[in-house]
């Protein structure tokens, strides 16, 4: 039997931080708002030039020296992402080219939050089929891009950033399980209306910089699909909640979060929480997550670990793994 591994994480973080009291003075909104309804404290920006690639780029190169392997070694980029440097090449093309890994396959998957959970479930299947002996998958973002700054129902929340994680074939286990799911129905609570073949929409005033949310019932439908989601991973898995040693939760909200411990019966002890610090960086979060996890040393080898996301799409998506 063929798994995939873990075999090195990395992440980057923009320069800029952007603290609430800065959105104080955007938007009428209050730091104290903002931290009791989302648990965010302050979040990274993009400088201006600096994309969603070359994010991607650094998280890339920290991530292949951890785990020790040469960029020329990679068989396979898998980049989940909503904001490309680009219509085309995809972003994972670009990386690509500058990482020295030229030849392999290389392909973006837009899943918005659950960009990053996707694109390890898309690599998974390449490496457990044999396809493949070692991928990157890579979760990067500049959603600060697509923000309008005075929104403030929607500008508070998200952040710039990327993660990876080097994929290696292995006999010992690994991913034990990924679970991808979506349901486009509930595309008008969660999207951005610009568009290509729908047209740029130059009709809308700030249609090119606007992710349209209707929070309150994204929270409701999250709360429960990862509530479900849980269930599904743990039996596909053949484990149950004693047997997770930690929850890598996908950054959106801190009480999004603090339900899916309780349904784990994990105390937040055993959750890794970022969004204080990066706000939600959609498809960044898991891995970014992830890799302050490694590199502070709570996660440790041999340690199981509970992966998921929810985003636009509505998407959804969780692996349980080995570390
Ligand atoms: N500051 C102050 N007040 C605000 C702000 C703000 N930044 N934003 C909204 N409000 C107001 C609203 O106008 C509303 O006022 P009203 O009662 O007078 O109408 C009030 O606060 C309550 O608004 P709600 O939207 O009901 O607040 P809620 O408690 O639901 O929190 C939030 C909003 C934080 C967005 C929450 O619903 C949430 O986190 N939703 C889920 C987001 C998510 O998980 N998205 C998925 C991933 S994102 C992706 O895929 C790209």
């Amino acid at each position: 039997m063929i798994y995939s591994r873990i075999a090195g994480t990395g992440s980057y973080l923009p320069e800029q931080i952007v603290s609430n009291a800065d959105l104080e003075k955007l938007v009428d909104t209050t730091d104290e708002w903002i931290a009791s309804r989302t648990g965010i404290r302050e979040r990274r920006k993009a400088a201006e030039g600096e994309t969603t690639g070359d994010l991607a780029f650094h998280a890339s190169t920290r991530a292949l020296e951890a785990a020790g392997v040469a960029a020329s070694e990679i068989e396979l980029i898998v980049l989940g992402t909503t904001t490309p440097d680009i219509i085309f090449p995809s972003t994972a093309c670009l990386l690509q080219h500058r990482l020295g890994a030229n030849g392999c396959a290389a392909f973006d998957v837009n899943a918005a939050c659950s960009g990053f959970m996707y694109a390890l479930g898309v690599a998974d299947q390449f490496v457990r089929s044999g396809q493949v002996k070692k991928a990157l998958v890579v979760g990067a973002e500049t959603l600060t891009r697509m923000l309008d700054y005075s929104d403030r129902s929607t500008c508070v929340l998200f952040g710039d950033g990327a993660g990876a994680v080097v994929l290696e074939a292995s006999s010992e286990p690994g991913i034990l399980t990924t679970r991808l799911h979506a349901d486009g129905g509930y595309k008008h609570l969660l999207y951005n209306p610009v568009g290509v073949s729908a047209g740029f929409r130059h009709d809308e005033p700030n249609a090119g910089v606007r992710v349209m949310m209707t929070g309150n019932e994204v929270f409701k439908v999250a709360v429960k699909t990862l509530d479900r989601m849980v269930g599904e991973t743990l039996n596909a898995a053949g484990m149950a909640e004693k047997d997770v040693d930690w929850l890598i939760p996908h950054q959106a909200n801190l009480r999004i979060i603090e339900a899916t411990a309780k349904r784990l019966k994990l105390p937040m002890e055993r959750v890794i929480v970022t969004v204080d610090r990066h706000g939600n960086t959609s498809s960044g979060s898991v891995p970014l997550a992830l890799d302050e996890a490694v590199r502070s040393g709570k996660v440790q080898r041999g340690q199981n670990l509970l992966l998921e996301a929810f985003g636009g799409g509505f998407t959804w998506a969780s692996a349980l793994l080995r570390y």
